[in-house]
């Protein structure tokens, strides 16, 4: 089965995971690399869905597919699960929030005049790819769908690529390294270099967001024919 027959769900953006009514811990993706991909996926698959954490209205005022807004990684985790088909390819462009607070204030935190420091409690939010790949090994009518993660590394950043593609178990991984002012987060270029689950590398040179999307796109669509 090529892209034309397969239903393509991206992610993209940030989560939201609220302190309190007015505060929140996130990160500075902007969504441009999800929404690269999901415009090409737009014109190559059978079926495109984009399903994105908070990001700028222009952005998505041009799309010509689905989009699906959420807010929390748990929220991104349960629409990924709901729009997951046997015939699937999942791009996990998206940066969600690894914790979230233990628990969110109802009210606004106080700035005690007393204290200098504030210590917040921390949870692990769900890792969304692990779940998928666990939902992949349980489930036999999904054992057809196509993972596509994301690494974003600073520092031994192929080393932390190898692993994250072997521990979630993913079919094919994108490492940017985001310590760079030209790739990664909010940037309109990016560096990626891609790796297979049969460790196959392929370094891609400084692109706009869309050719490398096309080209992570084109890749796909290599190891898709590579499944009977
Ligand atoms: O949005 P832009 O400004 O264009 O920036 C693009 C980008 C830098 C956000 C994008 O290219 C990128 O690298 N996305 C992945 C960011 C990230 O969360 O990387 P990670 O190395 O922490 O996570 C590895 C993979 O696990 C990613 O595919 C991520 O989507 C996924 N993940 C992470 C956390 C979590 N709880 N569940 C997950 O599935």
């Amino acid at each position: 089965m090529s892209l034309k027959d397969r239903k393509i769900i991206v992610t993209g953006g940030p989560t939201r995971e609220w302190i309190d009514p007015v505060r929140y811990i996130s990160n500075a993706s902007s969504g441009k690399m999800g929404i690269a991909i999901a415009d090409i996926a737009a014109k190559r698959g059978r079926e495109t869905v984009f399903i994105h954490g908070p990001i700028s209205a222009s952005l998505l005022a041009k799309t010509k597919y689905r989009t699906v807004p959420v807010e929390s990684t748990a929220d991104l985790l349960n629409a990924v699960i709901n729009e997951l088909t046997p015939d699937t390819v999942l791009i996990m462009a998206a940066a969600p929030a690894d914790y979230a607070p233990l628990k969110k204030s109802e009210i606004k935190i106080k700035k005690g005049a007393e204290n200098d420091e504030l210590t917040l409690r921390l949870k692990k939010n769900p890792d969304i790819l692990k779940h998928v790949a666990e939902k992949r090994e349980d489930d036999p009518a999904l054992r057809n769908i196509f993972v596509v993660g994301f690494a974003a590394e600073t520092n031994n950043i192929e080393e932390y690529a190898l692993k994250k593609l072997k521990e979630k178990n993913l079919d094919m991984i994108c490492l940017n390294d985001v310590s760079r002012t030209d790739a990664g987060f909010s940037a309109d270029t990016n560096v990626i270099t891609i790796f297979t689950r049969n460790r196959e590398r392929l370094e891609l040179p400084l692109l706009l967001k869309e050719n490398a999307a096309a080209a992570i796109l084109d890749k796909i669509e290599s190891e898709l024919k590579k499944i009977k």
